[in-house]
């Protein structure tokens, strides 16, 4: 799909409390995993519950491209029938991974290991991302690589027959950068050894052992984890029941602690620790956040959450909290611009090479709609008065989809309409997010 033209969409402030109980789609970063092992597996692999976002469209078309078969069924499930691990073929063609970054950096871990030759390309936002963090170590592993200055996309690869299994320490905390090295130690002989001093999501880790892979996972002294990963296992398909995705969660749990009276229950959202970092934010900043029915689906714990409008008060976010809620930032921004007294969020040096510059673009936003903001090195500091900001703005996306909803959101309880320029990219992670959040009573219109 391409976005040439623009979608802006418009928020108002929502006639009545916001009421319902609703499944937000599949988590993204599941989704990519499962499409992928799949095709890295031998047999057939069905996922329940996939997100039919378009990053993950693009994941399932490279994957198809790279010779497994990925077929959507009539009642929604996706079956994968994969090539084993080395066994995928060579691409035809360019491999455009859109506006996705998981696709992009996680794919080049599995081309890593195929002594294949591919070239890689994406969006005007994905083209301008930092793909050496990938490039470094997978060289280092046997894998070629020719990149835009800077180490961008597009990028070919000639990936090593036989890599040489990982020791490495990941340098930034990036799920993406330590998954890319696990999915090309799959292809080398021995046992690859990740180290990531700050532990970040580990889907991977549960998915590859889900799958039948032998993965060790041990605190380090100093917090981190090391993995140890067996290489050359077999993978064997199997059924993934893809939770629903926690940071898609977070839009219509923010607006129902904003907008006063409300009351919202979401169905089935992962609740993995490395992930719920907001949630534990929102409850020290006063939310009523009910967490029920926790369970266990195919390794990963979901549960419903019953979120209940709340006076909110600023707080302040340790660095070290900022892995796990690393998504989840520019709606905590709009939470906190309707809270009392200040929050501070610590450690967001991340944020600037995601969709977008997300600490700009959050930073000027707020500040158009009327918020007090702050930057101070790596920290925003977000002034709120217990009252909203007035809104009355347009606030510019970037091609990126949690700056929209996250402005949408924010729209439904200021005075003034709050309008996004670009809401298109929504439909990367959260296709049906503006007729979700209307069926809350939400007010949000194209236009
Ligand atoms: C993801 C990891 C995070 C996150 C992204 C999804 C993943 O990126 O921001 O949306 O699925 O591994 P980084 O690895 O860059 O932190």
């Amino acid at each position: 799909m391409s976005h040439a033209q623009k979608t802006p969409m418009t928020a108002r402030r929502a006639a009545s409390p916001l009421s319902g109980s609703v499944r937000v789609p599949g988590d993204k970063s599941i989704s990519h995993r499962a499409v992928m092992l799949g095709g890295l597996a031998v047999g057939e692999t069905r996922i329940t519950g996939l997100l039919e976002g378009e990053d993950v469209l693009r994941t399932a078309a490279a994957m198809r491209a790279l010779g497994a078969t990925v077929t959507r069924h009539e009642d929604g499930a996706y079956t994968v029938s994969g090539r084993g691990i080395g066994g995928l073929a060579e691409p035809a063609d360019v491999l455009d991974m859109g506006n996705s970054g998981t696709a992009a950096r996680l794919l080049a871990g599995i081309l890593a290991g195929h002594p294949l030759f591919a070239v890689m390309t994406g969006d005007a936002s994905l083209r301008r991302r930092p793909m050496k963090r990938v490039i470094d170590p997978l060289s280092a592993l046997g894998a070629t690589f020719w990149a835009r200055e800077g180490g961008r996309l597009p990028l070919a690869i000639k990936g090593a027959a036989t890599p040489l299994p990982a020791d490495y320490t990941v340098p930034v905390a990036s799920a993406q950068v330590k998954s890319a090295v696990l999915l090309a130690g799959l292809s080398a002989p021995g046992i690859s050894r990740v180290v990531e001093p700050t532990p970040t999501r580990d889907h991977t880790e549960l998915m590859l052992r889900g799958f039948g892979a032998t993965v060790e996972v041990a605190e380090t002294k100093d917090g981190g984890r090391e993995i140890l990963l067996t290489g050359q296992p077999e993978l064997t398909g199997r059924p993934v029941a893809v939770p629903a995705d926690p940071s898609s969660a977070a839009f219509p749990a923010v607006a129902a602690l904003i907008v006063p009276g409300s009351s919202v229950t979401l169905e089935g959202v992962g609740v993995n620790p490395l992930r719920a970092g907001l949630y534990t934010t929102l409850a020290e900043m006063g939310a009523d956040i009910e967490i029920l029915d926790e369970r266990d689906e195919a390794g990963e714990t979901v549960a419903d959450l019953t979120v209940s409008s709340s006076p909110l008060m600023g707080v302040d976010v340790p660095a070290s909290r900022a892995a796990s809620m690393i998504d989840e930032f520019p709606i905590l921004a709009v939470a906190a611009a309707c809270a009392s007294g200040t929050t501070r969020m610590r450690g967001l040096a991340e944020l600037r090479v995601k969709e977008s510059d997300r600490l700009a673009a959050i930073a000027t936003g707020l500040a158009a709609c009327g918020a007090r903001v702050s930057i101070e090195g790596d920290d925003l500091l977000v002034h709120g008065t217990g009252e909203p900001p007035k809104g009355g703005a347009t606030v510019e996306t970037h091609m990126d989809h949690r700056i929209a909803m996250s402005f949408l959101v924010l729209g439904q309880v200021t005075a003034e309409p709050v309008r996004v320029d670009d809401g298109g990219f929504i439909d990367t992670s959260f296709p049906g997010f503006g007729a979700l959040m209307r069926g809350l009573g939400a007010s949000i219109e194209a236009a």
